[in-house]
């Protein structure tokens, strides 16, 4: 028997589709855009000012007046949102964390700042009380305990004075539990019913936030770790279950951190909840692929679109990344 001369041939040749450039960007199934880009900043006092941050090559903290610059170069690029976290001086650190929600601590200043000077971007804050806290914890700590409802109340303080500064984009990274629910509630009673909450909802208990602790200035403050309200990197259904918990709360929009390390979690939380759903590439990530890029291990630029378009490929909505504004010129110069 002679094999038929259709069955010869494959049936299938997925390759045709990738010969050319043409029709690779025809049946391409997803884009980065700038658009999907959130910008993590430091700030710091003074006028002038950059200080560099040994830990993450490339990323700088700015004094107020820098970072309003910063913002106007993240419009021009087309990248909608600016995330602010403020080094604070070790002297504004206390037990009671109560500079967390000083109307004129440097996170309120900037966000005014900001917001008169560059009125189209979206301002996102860090709602936690690691860089006011003599303790380095992101929770009030009575006898060793990182309290919970004691915290919350705080935070609330803290949401709220951001949300009166003008802050677009509310970020509670704190994880403890019902922060939600009572900072919707607080905004709410306040007359702020237009500000946006992102919870960092999947946050997990991890290793990849040290070059961040260096860039604040927290790493020698922090007692311990932060086991007791982060996740456990073993849990994924947890992490859903806080998702879940976070919507029922107000969240409108929620987050995966860290991002590479927990793409699992970006997919389920998306296909599950149909959320808009962020992840934080968070600074021991960015940390890894520069250092391997400085020594020219890696092709710094490529790994730095691939590990973006990842988060693209895995559900998320948008990516909080130190490389935005490096990403955003990239796509912007036509990157295949
Ligand atoms: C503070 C906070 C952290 C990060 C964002 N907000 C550190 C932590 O939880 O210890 C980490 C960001 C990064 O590593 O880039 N609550």
């Amino acid at each position: 028997m002679t094999a038929s001369p259709i069955a010869s041939f494959p049936s299938s040749r997925p390759r045709r589709l990738r010969r050319t450039p043409a029709l690779r960007n025809l049946v391409r199934e997803d884009q980065l855009s700038a658009n999907d880009l959130i910008w993590p900043v430091f700030v710091c006092d003074g006028e002038g000012v950059t200080q560099e941050i040994p830990s993450m090559p490339g990323v700088i903290r700015r004094s107020v007046d820098l970072i309003v610059e910063a913002a106007q170069e993240a419009v021009d690029l087309g990248i909608p949102a600016i995330c602010l976290f403020p080094y604070t001086d070790a002297a504004l650190k206390t037990d009671g964390c109560e500079e967390a929600w000083n109307p004129d601590n440097l996170s309120n200043r900037a966000i005014r700042a900001i917001k008169s000077a560059v009125p189209d971007i979206a301002v996102m804050t860090d709602v936690a009380l690691d860089p006011y806290n003599a303790q380095g914890h992101d929770g009030i700590v009575r006898n060793g305990e990182i309290v919970n409802d004691e915290s919350v109340a705080a935070l609330v303080k803290m949401a709220l004075a951001q949300a009166d500064a003008g802050a677009d984009i509310l970020g509670p990274s704190d994880m403890m539990d019902n922060r939600i629910g009572a900072m919707r509630a607080a905004l709410e009673d306040a007359g702020h019913i237009h500000t946006t909450i992102m919870s960092y909802a999947a946050k997990y208990a991890s290793a990849y936030y040290g070059p961040f602790r260096d860039a604040v200035g927290a790493s020698g403050a922090l007692k311990g770790d932060k086991k007791t309200y982060q996740l456990d990197p073993m849990n994924a259904e947890e992490g859903l279950r806080c998702v879940a918990r976070d919507l029922a709360e107000g969240a409108d929009m929620v987050m995966v951190k860290p991002g590479m390390p927990y793409l699992d979690l970006c997919t389920r939380v998306k296909e599950r909840f149909g959320v808009p759903t962020f992840a934080y590439q968070v600074s021991g990530e960015y940390a890894m692929i520069q250092a391997a890029a400085t020594n020219g291990w890696i092709d710094g630029e490529k790994v730095m679109m691939e590990s973006l378009t990842a988060f693209r490929r895995a559900g998320c909505d948008g990516v909080l990344t130190y490389f935005a504004p490096e990403a955003a010129k990239r796509i912007n110069a036509g990157w295949e």
